[in-house]
Formats: C-alpha cells, sequence, structure tokens
C-alpha cells in the first residue's frame, strides 16, 4: 500500500502543482484583462483626440469640381436664380447637394431649376436650428458630397443665400487657392465653452466662427471622420432654452447653462484641435449685413439684416463686392483677402436674400447674362 501510495502522492503533487500553476496562469492573465479592462475604460470615458488624416490616395487627374451643398429647411426659394447661375456654368465643373426635411423630394412640381431635380440627400435628418443637429445634417452633405473624387471644393451654402458674381469667377477664385475659407477667432469675452468639455477640448482651443465655410477635400474629410469632438459638442453644446415663467425654479438651473450654438464653433474648434488652422484663411466668403442699429444695452441681440428689393441695388452690390479686408475686434486682427497671395474681394456669397432682392440680382445680371425666359418660363 504503501509503496503504491508512493508514486500516487508524488503524481498527485506534480499533479496539483500544474494544477496550480494553471491556476495561477489564469489568475495572471484575469488580472491582467481586468487591468487592460480598466484602462481602456478610462481612456474610453476621455478620449484624447488626435486627428486622423486619412491615407491619401486620390492624386486626382481629372476636372475638379465645386459641390455647392444647401442647408434648407424644405424648397429652394432663391433656385431660379442659382438656375441661372449654373446655366452659366460647364455642368462638369460642379455639382449639388441638398439637405431638406425628412421625405423632401426636388422635382418639377418644387423646384423652378432643372439643376436641382433629385438632389436631396435620402438619410436627411431633422434640424432643429441652433442645436446639434445642424452639424449633423452639415456632416452628411459633406459625406454625401465625398463620394464623389472630383468634387474638390465643398461650400456650404443656406437657402437665403445668393452669389455675388458670375459660374467662373467662383470657380477660379476657389481653385486657385489651396486652403479652405473659414472664418475663425478668438473671443475672449463669450461665456459658451463649457469648463466640462476639457479635458478633451482644452480652453485654448475653443474658437468661434461664421457656419458658412468653404473647404478643400482634406478639410472635409477631417470633419466627416470626426466622432469625438462632435459627441462632446452634442453634450455640452447647447441653446439655452427661453425663459418660461411656468418652470419657476427649475428655469433658473436651465438658465444657468452655457448658451451655446453649435454652428458658431464646431467646425472652428474642431480644425484648432487638428492643428490645421495655419492651413486656412481664417474668413468667410459669405457676407452678412449685421443690423446696428439696436442699442448698446441690445448689442448682443444683433442680428443678420435681410435684403429686399430696395437695397439690392447695384450700388449697394458693387459696395459689398468690394471689400477687400475684415477687422476683427476681439483680436486686433486685420485680414486682408487673398487667394494664395494675390488680393482679392473677400466674398463670393451673400446672405439673407429675399426673392424680391435675389430677382434685382437677376435682371442686373450679376451672375450671367440675363435672360427672361429663365424667370418667366419659355414662351409658347
Ligand atoms: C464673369 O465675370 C467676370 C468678372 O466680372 C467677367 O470678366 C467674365 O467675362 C464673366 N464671365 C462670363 C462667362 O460671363
Ligand atoms: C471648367 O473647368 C475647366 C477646367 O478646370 C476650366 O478650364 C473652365 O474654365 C471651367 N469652366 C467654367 C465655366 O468655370
Ligand atoms: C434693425 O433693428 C431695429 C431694432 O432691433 C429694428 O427696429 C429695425 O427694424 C431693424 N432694421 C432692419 C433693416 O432689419
Amino acid at each position: 500500500m504503501t509503496k503504491k501510495a508512493g508514486p500516487i502522492a508524488a503524481r498527485h503533487v506534480i499533479w496539483s502543482g500544474r494544477k496550480l500553476a494553471i491556476v495561477v496562469c489564469i489568475a495572471l492573465s484575469l488580472v491582467a484583462i481586468f487591468r487592460f479592462q480598466l484602462q481602456y475604460d478610462l481612456s474610453y470615458a476621455a478620449p484624447v483626440y488626435r486627428p486622423r488624416f486619412r491615407v491619401s490616395h486620390d492624386i486626382f487627374n481629372g476636372r475638379p469640381k465645386i459641390a455647392f451643398l444647401f442647408l434648407t429647411r424644405r424648397d429652394l426659394p432663391l433656385d431660379f436664380l442659382w438656375g441661372s447661375f449654373f446655366e452659366n456654368a460647364d455642368v462638369a465643373n460642379f455639382s449639388i447637394y441638398v439637405h431638406s426635411s425628412p421625405g423632401f423630394v426636388l422635382d418639377e412640381s418644387t423646384s423652378r431649376s432643372k439643376f436641382f431635380y433629385d438632389r436631396q440627400l435620402s438619410n436627411s435628418i431633422q434640424v432643429v436650428w441652433g442645436e446639434s443637429s445642424m452639424i449633423a445634417a452639415e456632416r452628411l452633405l459633406l459625406e454625401a458630397a465625398l463620394e464623389d473624387p472630383a468634387n474638390r471644393r465643398f461650400v456650404l451654402l443656406s437657402d437665403s443665400c445668393v452669389p455675388l458674381h458670375n459660374f467662373s469667377y467662383i470657380y477660379n477664385y476657389l481653385m486657385a487657392s489651396p486652403r479652405s475659407f473659414v472664418d475663425s477667432f478668438v473671443d475672449g469675452k463669450e461665456h459658451r465653452y463649457n469648463p466640462k468639455m476639457s479635458p478633451i477640448i482644452p480652453k485654448d482651443k475653443w474658437r468661434k466662427g461664421s457656419q458658412w465655410i468653404s473647404l478643400i477635400r482634406r478639410h472635409a474629410e477631417v470633419i466627416v471622420d470626426d466622432e469625438i469632438i462632435f459627441s462632446v459638442f452634442k453634450t455640452l453644446c447647447k441653446r439655452r432654452p427661453p425663459l418660461d415663467t411656468s418652470k419657476g425654479k427649475l428655469n433658473l438651473k436651465q438658465q444657468k447653462q452655457h448658451n451655446c450654438i453649435p454652428d458658431e464653433h464646431y467646425v472652428q474648434t474642431l480644425f484648432a484641435m487638428s492643428g490645421i488652422e495655419h492651413e486656412l484663411e481664417r474668413r468667410t466668403l459669405t457676407y452678412t449685413q449685421w443690423n446696428l442699429s439696436a442699442t448698446k444695452m441690445e448689442k448682443k441681440g444683433w442680428h443678420p439684416m435681410t435684403f429686399g428689393y430696395a437695397n439690392a441695388g447695384p450700388q449697394q452690390i458693387k459696395e459689398i463686392k468690394s471689400i477687400n479686408h475684415i477687422y476683427y475686434e476681439t483680436e486686433f486682427r486685420t485680414e486682408w483677402c487673398r487667394t494664395d497671395l494675390t488680393s482679392v474681394p473677400c466674398f463670393l456669397f451673400a446672405r439673407k436674400f429675399s426673392r424680391g432682392a435675389s430677382m434685382r440680382l437677376l435682371s442686373e445680371g450679376v451672375v450671367g447674362p440675363f435672360d427672361a425666359t429663365a424667370v418667366l418660363g419659355t414662351p409658347p
């Protein structure tokens, strides 16, 4: 028995040794996995933004196009003017994308210009003005336009935007510049930065600027590929709700929130974070006239003026077209308008134009030779 028991006991010892080793191994791997998980969770809680530039395979040899990206509520009220504008273009030089309300279709019953037929995105979303759905819509437009490798410039426009020049002028202006046009500045006086955005978005990278941008392809990709900064904006950059007296104390809490308008900060801040500010012309190509008649107290309430027939005359348009520099008050910076190194007029587009004002631009021949049939329909 004892003799027999000897080897069995020895085997048993060896066996338990192996078992122990296995258990220790498993335990160690579990610890490792757990620690990995922990690190992963920590890094997940605070993802660090590192711009990921796509590897550019596209050395494009074809004819470069401008992608016109329209962000609209429904139809395009100024389609007759744009129709005339595109009539004077070469169809191989541009493409059109429209983000409208979901389900809205551009066809002969909803548009006066064939250039817009079926140009609506099929995956459009409901946009609430001043909320992050607005930048989500911009991203959808860019994403759709990036699918065509011929699109080399991306111009974002609203449904009240007009061109101030003919197509070939705008085409040459944009193609001559290897840069994007993005109005972007530091405004020390505003309080829209939310400290909770740190450390993902440090305060010194916070920027402000006009939503109406014009991009080169690489910069359009930076926007479409970003998830991190966009999600910070979604949760922490929100418009303050209007005062609602029925809400009492809840009001106070809501009013303490930072009043933040995503479309005036997102692209600018993302580009500052991506280290590409030096690749920009830091100005917008879209002219806005501000109503300065408000008193000093109301200064924050400055709002863009709408151009009507009366203030869209040749003299006014000429004045806008002759602007050649912009002064940035908060930075004491004067931006002399250039494409590459050539001095040029600052603005290619203007916004807040009524139908009447647009009709006037058309009849003054701003976008090309005036052709009454384009507006009044083909005579019988
Ligand atoms: C476009 O405008 C430019 C500058 O105003 C002018 O020189 C040119 O002839 C125009 N081109 C067409 C095709 O109308
Ligand atoms: C269209 O693109 C070609 C090539 O880039 C250019 O030479 C031509 O002037 C453009 N046409 C118009 C109307 O802009
Ligand atoms: C400018 O603002 C003032 C005061 O807010 C308003 O009364 C006036 O109608 C505005 N003018 C234009 C042209 O929008």
